[in-house]
């Protein structure tokens, strides 16, 4: 969906405590400029449990839960606005699938098959629709309760 205005979309993106602590930062945000998008906000941040677990609340049944949450507050993550036509389906196209052995084998440029390992440290998020990218967006921009801030946009 646009905006109305100039065509444009937003999506949330998140380097992961894997792609920060392997330096793959660089080489993601490389990808990020030459396909196009634009970094509208991003901040580092190193989030607790309780946004986390608000934040994926939609998997709080799965048996992965509860370590998804421990390895998101392992360390610090890098969150990114990312605004271009198409952002949302265009930045998943980008990351490729969720498993990054699989990625390896039938995405093998996509982010998560260069810098993943597997379907928890795949290095990578994208927001699934433009509904979540919305409700995303909002959950880590304009709430004031998702983790404490290590780095702001203008020092980054
Ligand atoms: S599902 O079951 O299809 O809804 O899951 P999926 O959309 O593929 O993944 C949802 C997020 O959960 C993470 N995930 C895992 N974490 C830890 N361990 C395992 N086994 C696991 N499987 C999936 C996955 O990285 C997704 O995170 P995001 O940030 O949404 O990409």
């Amino acid at each position: 969906a646009s905006n109305g205005t100039s065509g444009k979309e937003k999506t949330l993106a998140i380097i992961k405590p894997d792609g920060l602590f392997g330096n793959h930062t660089d080489k993601i945000k490389n990808a990020v400029s030459e396909s196009g998008f634009t970094i509208c906000e991003e901040k580092i941040v190193q989030l607790d449990e309780e946004s986390v677990m608000s934040f994926y609340a939609e998997h709080s049944s799965k048996s992965f839960f509860g370590s998804l949450v421990k390895y998101m507050t392992s360390g610090p993550v890098l969150l990114m606005i990312l605004e271009k036509e198409n952002a949302v389906a265009d930045w998943r196209a980008l990351i490729g699938p969720t498993d990054a052995r699989k990625a390896k084998i039938t995405h093998p440029h996509s982010i998560r098959a260069l810098c993943g390992q597997n379907s928890e440290k795949n290095c990578v998020h994208g927001s699934d629709s433009p509904q979540s990218a919305q409700r995303e967006i909002s959950f880590f921009f304009e709430e004031k309760s998702s983790g404490s801030v290590v780095q702001k946009h203008d020092e980054l």
